[in-house]
């Protein structure tokens, strides 16, 4: 077997958004395709929620009122096979708590093995991980929307009483989802998206509101690799910070940092830098010698 040359394949994405109900999953998962590709298609188990934008995207919908992990694993292969560009799953969290989903499955095998947790997931974790395989193997970019539910935890107050707190949101899919995608993203009520976790530098940490197609050309130039990206990462607040406290240590003037901000990195304030304009500047600031007061 002759070795070949090798080259590099353009990667596919595979994007994870979770949220709460009208936080922009949907919404977002489409601008994003938009982005990513032409032949969009979408697996809809909200009744018709995606087709409610056919006039804001163009897209095909298969709707699905059963949830069965079967059911999703037939809809993604035949996507691939009909060549669509992006496959949005909007939503995952059905084929786990849906009508025949994963949980229900088990729950009606556990019935027939007289309470056996063991035998009940038996041979509803392999169908659970063939659907994760064909998310993974699909020959289109897929997003896959998770609905949250807020996650709690017994604790105890000062007094040792056992409370319930909240402590953040959690998809409703099996545990450990989320790390099956190279792009995971929370979205909030004001429609916030919020990337958590991420092998793409340039997206770490970013938050950004109202997500457009900037986002999409910056998941493509990383999946193509090495082309100029798009989005910056923004200034932190620690960085205010240390500008602040810069500023009152050297006395400076609001004039005076302006004039500095200007000279390293052409924008006059901090506010419209990004994170590495930010850190230049910061630099300047600290090597400026404040000569007149001396
Ligand atoms: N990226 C976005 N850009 C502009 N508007 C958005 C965006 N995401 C959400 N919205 C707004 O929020 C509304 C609800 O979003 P939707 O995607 O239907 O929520 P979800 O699918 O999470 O229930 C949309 O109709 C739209 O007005
Ligand atoms: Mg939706």
């Amino acid at each position: 077997m002759p070795f070949q040359k090798a080259s590099k394949k353009q990667a596919k994405a595979r994007i994870g958004l979770i949220g709460p109900s009208g936080s922009g999953k949907t919404y977002t998962a489409l601008t994003l395709a938009t982005g990513l590709g032409e032949k969009i298609a979408v697996i809809d188990t909200e009744h018709g929620s995606a087709s409610k934008y056919a006039d804001k995207f163009e897209f095909d919908v298969l709707e699905l009122d059963n949830f069965h992990p079967q059911k999703y694993i037939d809809a993604i292969k035949e996507a691939g096979a009909l060549g669509y560009d992006v496959l949005i799953i909007d939503s995952l969290s059905h084929a786990w708590a849906g009508t025949d989903g994963a949980l229900e499955l088990a729950d009606k095998n556990s019935v027939k093995y007289g309470g056996n947790k063991f035998a009940a997931w038996r041979d509803v974790t392999p169908l659970h991980n063939k659907l994760v395989e064909a998310i993974i193997t699909s020959p289109c970019h897929v997003i896959a929307t998770m609905r949250a539910k807020i996650q709690y935890i017994q604790t105890q107050d000062d007094k040792g009483k056992t409370i319930i707190k909240k402590v953040g949101l959690e998809p409703i899919q099996r545990d450990g989802m989320e790390y099956e995608f190279d792009i995971v993203a929370d979205m909030d009520i004001d429609h916030n998206l919020i990337i958590s976790k991420t092998r793409c530098d340039v997206l770490d940490g970013l938050i950004i509101n109202k997500p457009n197609k900037d986002l999409a050309e910056t998941i493509n130039a990383w999946l193509t690799d090495g082309a100029e990206m798009k989005i910056k990462r923004p200034i932190t607040q620690e960085q205010i910070e240390k500008v602040k406290n810069l500023q009152q240590e050297k006395g400076l003037s609001k004039e005076e940092l302006k004039i500095i901000a200007t000279n390293t990195t052409g924008k006059h304030s901090l506010k419209e830098m990004n994170f590495e304009e930010a850190e230049k500047f910061i630099k300047a600031v600290k090597e400026y010698n404040n000569f007149e007061g001396q």
